[in-house]
């Protein structure tokens, strides 16, 4: 018998326990940076989600900001005056607080489910997240939140949502490289991966399966925004060929002590990723459906007073 579903409040507790647990590493694991290469990555992001026209926006909330990938990146390129950065995990928020702190950067960082802000109407001129919405259980609570804390003219944007086909073709590249693991750790000379030593250790692997509980086709990630009475939605989709080769070669590294496996490879990982976004960039978005993708980015605009 297949395993009752889990309730909205399960879904919660269990994402702020693996969030808290992977806090200290996630840094590391996903390769986040908050100098140039960090902001290169973001501001492309930001600019495509606005059709091209990067501007800055005076107050920012992000939801579910983990370490600060995003709004610190934002602040320090000076697109967002004054950030607020929110997270259900009290792990997340305070080393996003430390982050900010070796910055040299002022953020309101505060423990908070996206379903329920805490902050008055019409407080923010734009509301993102990166990679958050897909761990939501009432997606179209979070919407109404979103509507109801921005401003009148404000904008909505969140990229890095798995689409429903991208999560299904991800698994190729994954599985594959799981295979070729041993084979590449000895070319690398690579040690295997201590037990634990991500993601806050076995006890927290587990409950790795349980974050996620969305992948969107198009229409499932823009109708909760429909509803909640944003004017205009736009979806894209974004990262085909660069995430096949970034998630064949995480599966890779992830099976090896990180300490152990070369700068030279981490490079070649590094550099051929930026090459296929770019590729993905200029030729596959403007030509494919976003549905074909392995992200989806939404954007979403509250009408003007
Ligand atoms: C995949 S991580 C992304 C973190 C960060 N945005 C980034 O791109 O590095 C998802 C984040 O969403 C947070 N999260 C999960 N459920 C949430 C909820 N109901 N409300 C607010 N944050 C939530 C998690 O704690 C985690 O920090």
């Amino acid at each position: 018998m297949s395993p009752a579903p889990a309730t909205a409040e399960e879904i919660r507790d269990v994402n702020a326990r693996y969030h808290d647990g992977a806090a200290a590493d996630y840094d590391a694991k996903w390769g986040i940076d908050f100098g140039e290469i960090g902001r290169t990555q973001v501001l492309g992001k930001l600019r495509k989600a606005l059709d091209g026209r990067l501007r800055s926006f005076e107050r920012g909330l992000e939801l579910g900001a983990g370490t600060g990938y995003f709004s610190l990146n934002l602040l320090q390129a000076g697109v967002i005056t004054d950030a607020t950065c929110t997270d259900i995990s009290p792990g997340m928020v305070d080393t996003l607080a430390a982050n900010a702190q070796r910055l040299g950067l002022d953020v309101d960082a505060r423990v908070a489910d996206a379903e329920a802000l805490p902050f008055d109407d019409e407080s923010f001129d734009l509301v993102l997240g990166h990679a958050v919405l897909h761990h939501l259980p009432d997606l179209d609570q979070a919407w109404r939140e979103i509507h109801r804390v921005l401003r009148p003219g404000g904008v909505a944007v969140f990229a890095g949502e798995p689409s429903h086909y991208g999560d299904r073709i991800a698994s190729v590249p994954k599985r594959a490289a799981t295979h070729a693991a041993p084979a590449w750790r000895r070319i690398m000379r690579a040690h295997p991966a201590r037990e634990g030593h991500q993601d806050g250790g076995a006890a927290n692997h587990q409950l790795e399966s349980k974050v996620d509980v969305h992948a969107f086709t198009p229409e499932q990630l823009s109708a909760g925004a429909r509803a909640a009475d944003f004017g205009d939605v736009r979806v894209r989709g974004e990262e085909l060929l660069a995430n096949w080769f970034g998630w064949a070669n995480r599966a890779l590294e992830a099976t090896a002590d990180p300490e152990t496996v070369p700068w030279a490879w981490k490079m070649y990982a590094f550099r051929g990723y930026v090459g296929l976004q770019h590729l993905d960039r200029v030729l596959l978005e403007p030509r494919l459906p976003p549905a074909m993708f392995y992200n989806l980015m939404i954007t979403a605009e509250k009408a003007p007073a």
